[in-house]
């Protein structure tokens, strides 16, 4: 029955890209991390190679959507770095390999959230947003815009940035992020493009981080609760 259950738990997650509540994420065990992370990590979400092999994918679909188009792909940093960087590399491999093909323009923006009392969030989301562009987000008037962000949680953040970014009138704006919270937040975001819908938990890793700690994993993972963290002084 135990192996019923996990079997089923893993086909949840491979086919409908949802993990649910209930699954139980694999042991620490099972996979190498840096010894300085030991004792903060809960278990592995998400391995590596799903989370590459799922982005592949998403780049096919979104080769498929807007191929043989212009695109200023728009990677909200720091989180999205290094899923932004794997979807590149993919829509690049396709594009090289087929007759469509995506003129690709890359460009950064920086959120930085603040509470009303100029303290940065860590694990809530924004009261108050500052937007810092790489380039003059001008130039995104008249562009396909595709923004690829880490993780969608109530989506207040995305919603902020969209409507920063519909200010310089682009020709279209789509948003892929590499995960998705299940949040309780009623009038929840959801991205064109998606890798996983994950539950309410603080996930770490692939670049997305708390309190600038455990960027520096491959997999995602979940961190224990902030009290038992062994680097908080
Ligand atoms: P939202 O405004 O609630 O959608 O939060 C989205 C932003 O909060 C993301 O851009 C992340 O930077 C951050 N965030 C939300 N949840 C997590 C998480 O579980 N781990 C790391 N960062 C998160
Ligand atoms: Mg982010």
């Amino acid at each position: 029955l135990y192996a019923v259950k996990h079997r089923e738990v893993f086909l949840t997650v491979l086919f409908n890209t949802q993990i649910s509540d209930d699954w139980p994420g694999y042991s620490l065990d099972l996979f190498t991390y840096p010894q300085h992370y030991y004792g903060d990590l809960e278990y592995v979400l998400i391995p590596h190679g799903i989370i590459v092999d799922r982005t592949e994918r998403l780049a096919k679909d979104i080769m498929q959507d807007i191929g043989d188009n212009d695109i200023v792909v728009l990677c909200v940093l720091k989180g999205g770095y290094k899923f932004c960087a794997d979807l590149v590399e993919h829509i690049k491999n396709l594009s090289r390999n087929s007759e469509r093909f995506i003129s690709m323009k890359v460009d950064f923006v920086r959120l930085k959230s603040y509470h009303v009392s100029q303290q940065p969030v860590n694990d809530q989301s924004m009261q108050d947003m500052q937007i810092m562009g790489g380039d003059d987000l001008s130039k995104l008037t008249g562009k396909n815009v595709l923004i690829v962000e880490d993780i969608v949680g109530t989506g207040r953040t995305m919603k902020v940035l969209l409507n920063h970014i519909e200010k310089y009138n682009p020709k279209m704006i789509k948003v892929a992020s590499l995960l998705v919270k299940r949040t309780s937040w009623p009038d929840g975001y959801r991205p064109d493009y998606y890798g996983f819908e994950i539950p309410d938990l603080f996930v770490v890793g692939y670049a997305l981080d708390y309190n600038e700690y455990f960027r520096d994993l491959n997999p995602v993972f979940l961190k224990i609760s902030v009290e038992k963290l062994s680097f908080i002084e």
